[in-house]
């Protein structure tokens, strides 16, 4: 274990684990909303985070949690695809998350999947503008691609890459084909957030569940620091900790 070069947290199961990192993320909003300050969050979509934002619903419900105060901006989403399609990353951060919360609604950022192709430089701009003016992340939440990426950061991406279009690589879309029916109907491109983008967040916590991640959390926590794995840039975060179950960590 002493080979580590990212700090790990491992859990019996994914639900456990998550419901450490809700109960993190519910005190830093906690704090702040008492303190009348804004809370900013970096959020994930996919099946990672899906027991993270089911826990914050509940203490949202049952605790009297409020967002009112908090920001978020999402990591990503397909390019180009609608808003209204259950595929897209909009429409997962309403059904399992948006909806559920007191969030106000201009206080949510996602990435437009719909902006025309001339627009997307400027538009992405303004999207790191719009991070900048908030006061910049306070908790980002990853997951990561069997490719290693955080975000849309495929195999290619550099330390100083901002948001911007990325073309995805063949492993992240033979895993997202199952959703698409078919590997040709299976979104070419993405919007994404930059590894800089992400690596200016002040708190940075990875999550990963299954054996099917276990050999890429061992490259990226053991191996060097490389834009073949774009989680790889998390070793020189100061503060950047993964949160593991039994199966993913398995080959720490
Ligand atoms: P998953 O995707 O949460 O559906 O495993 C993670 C990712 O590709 O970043």
């Amino acid at each position: 274990m002493s080979n580590q070069k990212i700090p790990v947290e491992k859990y019996s199961t994914p639900e456990i684990a998550s419901k450490s990192v809700a109960k993190e993320v519910a005190a830093l909003i906690q704090k702040n909303n008492s303190d009348g300050k804004n809370t900013v969050l970096g959020l994930a979509t996919g099946s990672t985070p899906l027991h993270l934002y089911k826990e914050l619903i509940r203490i949202h419900k049952e605790d009297g949690l409020s967002f009112k105060n908090t920001i978020t901006f999402n990591l990503d989403d397909y390019y180009p695809i609608s808003q209204d399609d259950p595929e897209s990353y909009y429409y997962f951060m309403q059904q399992h998350f948006i909806k559920h919360i007191d969030i106000l609604p201009e206080n949510f950022h996602i990435p437009d999947s719909n902006m025309p192709r001339e627009s997307i430089e400027i538009e992405c701009a303004k999207y790191e503008q719009t991070i900048k003016d908030s006061g910049g992340i306070d908790i980002q939440i990853l997951g990561i691609g069997r490719t290693g990426h955080i975000g849309f950061n495929e195999p290619g991406s550099s330390r100083d890459s901002r948001t911007r279009l990325v073309e995805l690589d063949k492993i992240t879309r033979d895993d997202a084909c199952s959703n698409f029916n078919s590997l040709e109907n299976t979104p070419k491109y993405s919007l994404t957030m930059g590894v800089a983008t992400i690596m200016e967040a002040k708190k940075i916590i990875l999550m990963a569940w299954g054996k099917s991640k276990s050999e890429i959390i061992a490259k990226v926590v053991k191996g060097s620091i490389t834009n073949e794995a774009s989680a790889s840039f998390l070793q020189s975060h100061p503060n950047a900790k993964f949160v593991l179950d039994k199966d993913s960590v398995s080959r720490l």
